[in-house]
């Protein structure tokens, strides 16, 4: 048995989303590029790489992970470019998107040699979360004036448009994307590519993929654009569990069950959204299932079990992959949890282990 705490992917259920994403690339035309912000463990891109064309970064270290970890299709984007990373990002990149027309001017003779794009912000998102929404007030992602956008037209290729945060309405998408096509319909004609970023959950129960398909392919067609999808949460969504041990039992008006996990070091999405992880709920015995750094709300959440817990048992916590083994941190020097994987026979492999020194060098 893998000591915990471990994240352990299921590649059974990684194939699940691969074959959404194989439907929805045929059905649509779209290529589909791994956002790498989201999931960054490379250690089963071997099975993604025959489902999606490539990668997309948001920094200078992401972009070369996704060169040479993943390959296929490599875009480069980042909020900001810094001097020293532009020869080197440009080394590495098939595209290069700029997020603001001033870093398309300051690097436009270092990017000469590869196709360049610019972020466009169509001032309006699906998110429901201040802290991740492109579109909150003076956002600084991306350009939204037409014409000022029409001025750099002779340098770009290409538009990334990321304004969907977790949209499982289809219906909304299609009215937004509708709303894309009547506002900034005269620069897309213009441009050979469009990039329509993340956070659609077409991976999700029930999502009308054929319809997504359909849609993005009517866009295609009437801009005469290739379409780009930068999936990050729906190429992993519902693969990835964080498993971890019960270390103590208290009763302080409720019973707590402390895990050997944080969420604040190993699930710190959760707490910046403030949202419970997913833990059993079947069963009629009831604890607050609580991780082990000094931080008074490290609290994972409310779990139901059909027996009462001992120190010792093992509690699976799903959907462990998004925006979570990539922000796991050091914080009160917690073991940080290995990295496993179920093969497709079923079999599990211990693909990395932290140790002490991980720990001692991640700080000088
Ligand atoms: C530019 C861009 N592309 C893609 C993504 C991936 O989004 P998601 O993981 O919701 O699919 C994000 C997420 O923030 C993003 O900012």
């Amino acid at each position: 048995m893998i000591q915990t705490p471990y994240y352990l992917i299921d590649k059974s259920k990684l194939m699940r989303n691969m074959q959404v994403i194989d439907r929805l690339r045929e059905g649509s035309g779209a290529k589909t590029l791994l956002a790498l912000k989201c999931f960054a463990t490379w250690s089963v891109f071997d099975l993604m790489r025959e489902h999606m064309d490539g990668t997309t970064s948001s920094s200078l270290f992401e972009l070369r992970l996704g060169r040479e970890k993943f390959g296929g299709e490599t875009h480069a984007y980042s909020v900001a470019w810094a001097d020293h990373e532009i020869d080197e990002a440009v080394s590495h990149a098939d595209k290069i998107i700029f997020n603001s027309i001033g870093q398309l001017t300051r690097f436009e003779a270092a990017s000469a040699g590869i196709q360049r794009g610019l972020r466009l912000n169509p001032r309006f998102s699906t998110s429901g979360f201040d802290l991740a929404d492109p579109a909150r007030p003076f956002s600084r992602l991306g350009e939204w004036d037409v014409s000022r956008i029409e001025t750099v037209m002779d340098r770009i290729t290409g538009f990334m448009i990321h304004y969907n945060c977790e949209n499982r309405d289809f219906g909304l998408f299609d009215e937004q994307l509708g709303r894309i096509e009547r506002e900034f319909g005269r620069l897309l004609e213009r441009v050979q590519w469009v990039s329509l970023g993340g956070g659609i959950h077409f991976t999700g129960e029930g999502y009308p993929v054929d319809d997504l398909a359909a849609r993005l392919k009517a866009f295609a067609g009437k801009f005469g654009v290739q379409v780009y999808l930068e999936p990050g949460e729906a190429a992993i969504t519902n693969t990835t569990t964080l498993e971890v041990t019960v270390l103590d039992l208290l009763n302080n008006g409720k019973d707590l069950a402390i895990v050997d996990s944080s969420i604040e070091a190993h699930m710190l999405d959760l707490l910046i959204y403030r949202e419970p992880a997913r833990l059993p709920r079947t069963g009629d015995h009831e604890y607050q299932i609580c991780g082990k750094s000094c931080l008074a709300g490290d609290i994972f959440g409310d779990a139901r079990f059909e027996r009462p817990l001992k120190v010792g048992d093992r509690i699976s916590v799903q959907d462990a992959a998004g925006y979570t083994m990539v922000k796991k941190n050091w914080f009160n020097g917690v073991k940080m949890p290995a990295i496993a994987i179920r093969e497709l026979d079923g079999s599990i492999r211990l693909v990395r282990d932290f140790g002490y020194e991980d720990y001692a060098s991640s700080l000088s």
